[in-house]
Formats: C-alpha cells, sequence, structure tokens
C-alpha cells in the first residue's frame, strides 16, 4: 500500500483549525472567583518576575518575548502550543484520586461527534490507507472487575504521515475517527491502521521557539481515546507503541508506563489488547 501525502500541515492550518474548535467549545467559562483569579495571576507573574530578576532578562529579550507571544497568537497556536507545554501537569492534577486506567492529555485535535460505530468496527479510512493494518482491541470493566456494559469509545489518531483528519488538508471529514460502542461484556475491536509519530507544525512560532531553544519537536506514535459509560467517570487517554524512540522523551510529557501496548504480530499486520478501567462516577 503506498499513498503520496501532496499536501503539507502548516502550523497555521492546523493552529487555525485547532483556536476556532476550542474557542466554540470554551464560550461559556468557569465561575471563577476574584479570589483564585487574583492568586493565580499574581503567582504566575511572580514566577515571570523571578525568572527576569534571576537571568537579567534584557530589554531584547523582553522584546523578543512580546513579538512571539504576539505571533502565537497570530499563528492560532495557542491550543498546541498549551496542549505541548502546559497540559500534561493540568492532567496530573485532575487525576491525582483516580484508582482506574491512566489518562493523559487531550491534546488540541479532538472532535465531538464522530461516526457512531459497532463493538466489532472499522474506523472510517481511505480505500488504501497507508500504514501498517492494527487490530486494536480489549474490555472495559469498572475498578470492581466488573465489564461495562455499552461503553463508548471515542478514537482518534494521526495517520501514517502523522497528520490529523479536520486540522491538515486533504483529508476525508472523519478518517481515522470513530464513537465506538462496546458490547454487553464491555468488549470491543476496532480495526484501524498504525499511526506515525507525530511532529509539532516546525513552520510557526511553537516551531521558532522550538528551534531557537534547540529541542526536538516530536511526540510518540499514539491512538488517542475517550472512554466513557453511565455510572462511571470518563477517561480521556493516549496509548503508545513500545520501540518508538520518542517514548522516552515526549516533547509533550504525555507519556506514563501504564499507556505503552506491545502489539503482536498478527496475519494481516499487528494486534494489541488493552483493558480500560473506569473510575465509578
Ligand atoms: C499536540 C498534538 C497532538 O497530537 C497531541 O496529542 C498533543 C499535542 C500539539 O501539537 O500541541
Ligand atoms: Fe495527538
Amino acid at each position: 500500500m503506498t499513498q503520496t501525502t501532496e499536501y503539507q500541515a502548516t502550523a497555521a492550518a492546523s493552529g487555525g483549525a485547532a483556536t476556532e474548535k476550542f474557542v466554540e467549545k470554551a464560550k461559556a467559562g468557569p465561575d471563577t472567583s476574584p479570589e483564585r483569579v487574583s492568586a493565580l495571576a499574581s503567582e504566575v507573574l511572580s514566577a515571570v518576575h523571578d525568572v527576569i530578576r534571576r537571568h537579567h532578562v534584557t530589554y531584547e529579550e523582553y522584546d523578543a518575548l512580546k513579538a512571539w507571544l504576539i505571533q502565537v497568537g497570530a499563528d492560532g497556536e495557542w491550543p498546541l502550543f498549551l496542549d505541548v507545554f502546559v497540559e500534561s501537569v493540568v492532567e496530573e492534577v485532575a487525576s491525582e484520586h483516580r484508582e482506574g486506567s491512566k489518562g493523559t492529555i487531550e491534546g488540541p485535535y479532538y472532535v465531538p461527534g464522530a461516526p457512531a460505530l459497532a463493538a466489532d468496527a472499522t474506523l472510517p479510512m481511505r480505500a488504501e490507507e497507508a500504514g501498517t493494518p492494527l487490530l486494536f482491541h480489549g474490555r472495559v470493566r469498572d475498578v470492581a472487575g466488573n465489564p461495562v456494559a455499552g461503553a463508548t469509545l471515542e478514537v482518534w489518531h494521526a495517520d501514517d504521515a502523522g497528520f490529523y483528519s479536520q486540522f491538515a488538508p486533504g483529508l476525508p471529514e472523519w478518517n481515522l475517527r470513530g464513537t465506538v460502542t462496546a458490547d454487553a461484556d464491555g468488549t470491543f475491536r476496532i480495526r484501524t491502521i498504525r499511526p506515525a509519530p507525530y511532529q509539532i507544525p516546525t513552520d510557526g512560532s511553537t516551531g521558532a521557539l522550538i528551534r531557537s531553544a534547540g529541542w526536538h519537536a516530536w511526540r510518540p506514535a499514539h491512538l488517542h481515546l475517550k472512554v466513557s459509560a453511565a455510572g462511571c467517570q470518563p477517561i480521556t487517554t493516549q496509548l503508545y507503541f513500545e520501540g518508538d524512540e520518542h517514548v522516552a522523551n515526549d516533547i509533550a510529557s504525555a507519556v506514563k508506563p501504564e499507556l505503552v501496548l506491545r502489539p503482536d504480530v498478527a496475519p494481516n499486520g499487528e494486534e494489541a489488547r488493552y483493558d480500560f478501567v473506569l473510575d465509578p462516577a
């Protein structure tokens, strides 16, 4: 199976789409008290002031920061930047008291309402979709070990070139995105392809920061999932693949050891099992 990718995902295209979708979702913000806003804003500003004092930041550096911040907004890259460099800690704090499966960051490319699929499903994909076929299967249980009947698994991931539908041009709207309903015994079987590692778009302001700092721009290949069921806390997570060099150095700091799959060779590609455990609501 070969497939030529004639398009390039640009920061402007993927960032712009991510910003548009996020702004729509976040329209009604939380009702935060002035005391909490004041405490959080003062401490963030104090942390910035400390850095300026400790490193003797110059006016030239201050102006470079201002120009860069302006450019991140102009590129529509705030969702990309924040989800790579900040979200993992928000998720860590949010999941402190969970007993069930580990979650991790959502990232900027979730879209609700992907096509509904049965428990034994093939994700929507192109006729000649490139990449190693992957059978991803498992069972959803509660913390007591009981199967969770009819759990919903929203799955989305990049293609074999590292691109997400609805954020890179040229891909069918729901490519490699689906909403799977597990069976009465909580089992699911999802046929897809193994995604490629994901590179933060290098042509925008996040890419410019990464280059200037001499960092790398890679996330390990991953499947995104949101698993939910009545009476349970929903979980947002990602699954990675053993042997991927970026599992040990994910730019988004979102890998946890429990989230690494060890796929087996299957007759027509690979197969990996993962069982989800959901906390009670
Ligand atoms: C980003 C992209 C991802 O696919 C992801 O899972 C997390 C972050 C990003 O570009 O910010
Ligand atoms: Fe991702």
